[in-house]
């Protein structure tokens, strides 16, 4: 062989080895768990059947005794009876409205695992509709008031009625200019400066949604590092871009992102070792489940949720990513969304000791208005080069700093400042956390098998036996008039504003529903019966499903 060509032949092996070396690491860098293969859930996703259980299988697809099930279906048409008579007006609207809002009928049809979603929806249907809030209460239309667990997805930090306050304030504050976009209400300077105080960091750019802020965050650091791939760790949510939420859920592959595992060497290997990442982006909510995403009842096929937040160990993985992020030039995105000043004033970064690149906040930012909100280094949020001015990073938005987002987000950010709320976060996770600790102490006094675990005020229900049901739980809560979101006991958000007193009335209740779920047999389970033993029965009904097509 030509001297030059078997240099050739032997860099190319050797280039083929790094590159084998490589997929190898990535591939080891990922969780071992579906959610950790994004394509491959895709693919199984599209194979799974519909099963949807009669009333006969409904009741007893554990196999539970006859008078285990007499009582299930005892409970459930109390249940259902009860709904039927608090819930009308909101079962009549949500029935009316839903035909023409797609919202509705994806949260209708995935509040439970799907086999039994049809039943539950046809017997314990809940109106999506709401009056009125109040303190740490909202109003249905039928005027039944509940305590609200939903936090409203986050975004209700400091009360309902602080962020009516806010609103209100912006609405006048910005009523002589009103709705003038391209021009900036002078309000938007002053939010410039108090976002570049809290953070450290050089420039804010607005948007109009989380999902954009980080869309922009991604966007930019593929810009400056002409890097193409961005990491996320497997189950985080950073919104609902294609790019950032490979997997179910997204009709196409993500193919430049990489799904690394949290808590991971081989996940800090591939960053050390990869020349074509652009970014990370942290979810810091991770802390309370890490590699699991977002707990959801949906999924509450068993009791295998888990759970648990370890803020030092989670700190620790944080400073490591951040570290060789450091070393490589990637750029650090602290996606601080859902945390943001909830953690702490500071938001996350302060929380966990970091210096991010960017850091993304949105939700309760906007003062109860909708925002997102990219805050980074000078070098990172230019979008043009001084010496190539057609080479650009473009990036518009028609309600960008709307005056009437601004003016609330003015009004929260001047809120953070004051005694009051400085107050709140004195000793804000030592509170959160007792409280946790006195609500586990009242499901143990009553033997529930259910515990809470929570990040702060962020709360998710964990369960101790290996039932299928556990999610019936969600229906006894909202019978004791406790509110949560479509995804059930998977997520609780409570507002810094709930006194002793209320917090105590929502232990009260949330212990009596799972008294009335015990009575109703709900938890029982074969003396054999595992999580997995379920799991393997529910896939062994899927394929028989299959085959039977
Ligand atoms: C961490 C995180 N990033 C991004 C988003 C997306 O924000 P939005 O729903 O405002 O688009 C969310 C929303 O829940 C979030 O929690």
């Amino acid at each position: 062989m030509h001297w030059s060509l078997a240099f050739i032949a032997a860099g190319s092996v050797g280039i083929g080895a790094t590159a084998g070396r490589r997929r190898l690491l990535l591939s080891q860098a990922k969780h071992r768990s579906l959610a950790g293969h994004s394509k491959w859930s895709r693919r199984i996703a599209g194979l799974i059947p519909r099963v949807d259980y009669d009333a006969a299988q409904f009741f007893r697809c554990d196999g539970a005794p006859d008078g285990v099930v007499a009582k299930r279906e005892q409970g459930f048409e109390r249940l259902a009876h009860l709904f039927a008579e608090r819930f009308p007006k909101g079962r009549a609207l949500t029935a009316e409205t839903r035909a023409g809002l797609s919202d509705l009928q994806f949260t209708g049809s995935y509040r439970v695992p799907f086999q039994f979603a049809r039943h539950v929806k046809e017997h314990l249907g809940v109106g999506a509709f709401t009056e009125r809030s109040a303190g740490v209460t909202v109003t249905d239309l039928d005027g039944n008031d509940f305590y609200d667990l939903t936090g409203s997805y986050g975004v209700n930090l400091l009360g309902y009625e602080a962020y009516k306050g806010m609103i209100a304030e912006a609405v006048a504050q910005v009523a002589d200019l009103g709705p003038v976009l391209g021009q900036l209400h002078p309000v938007v300077a002053d939010n410039v400066a108090r976002l570049r105080a809290l953070t450290g960091l050089d420039e804010v750019s607005f948007h109009m949604s989380g999902t954009e802020a980080v869309m922009q965050a991604v966007r930019l650091a593929r810009y400056h590092t002409r890097r193409s791939k961005v990491v996320r760790f497997c189950g985080a949510y950073h919104g609902w871009w294609g790019d950032v939420q490979p997997g179910i859920g997204n009709p196409v592959n993500a193919d430049r992102t990489f799904t690394l595992a949290e808590m991971s060497e081989k996940a800090l290997q591939t960053l050390a070792t990869r020349n074509d990442i652009a970014c990370v982006l942290i979810n810091p909510l991770q802390a309370l489940h890490p590699n699991s995403a977002a707990p959801s009842d949906n999924t509450l096929v068993d009791g295998g949720r888990r759970a648990g937040a370890d803020r030092e160990a989670y700190a620790e993985w944080l400073h490591k990513v951040a570290e060789i992020c450091r070393e490589r030039g990637i750029v650090f995105i602290l996606d601080d969304i859902f945390t943001g000043f909830r953690l702490a004033r500071g938001g996350a970064a302060e929380y966990f000791g970091l210096r991010p690149d960017m850091v993304t906040f949105g939700k309760t930012l906007g003062g109860g208005l909708p925002n997102g909100v990219l805050i980074g280094r000078a070098d990172l949020m230019k979008r043009y080069r001084e010496d190539r001015p057609v080479d650009i990073c473009f990036a518009r938005g028609t309600f960008n700093a709307h005056p009437y987002v601004m003016a609330a987000m003015n009004a929260f950010l001047r809120k953070l400042d004051e005694p009051d709320t400085r107050a709140l976060y004195d000793g804000l996770d030592d509170r959160w956390n007792a409280r946790a600790a006195r609500m586990n102490a009242s499901l143990e006094a009553v033997c529930a098998p259910v515990r809470v675990a929570n990040l702060s005020s962020i709360w998710t229900v964990t369960y101790q036996v290996p039932s299928r049901f556990n999610w019936m739980l969600q229906y006894y809560l909202r019978e004791e008039g406790l509110l949560l979101s479509w995804v059930g006991t998977g997520r609780l958000i409570f507002s810094l504003n709930y006194s002793d007193a209320e917090f105590d009335e929502v232990v009260t209740r949330f212990t009596r529903a799972c008294e009335r779920m015990a009575a109703n047999g709900w938890w029982w389970h074969a003396p054999d019966a595992t999580d997995k033993s379920i799991r393997r029965g529910i896939l062994r009904e899927l394929i028989a499903k299959r085959l039977s097509r």
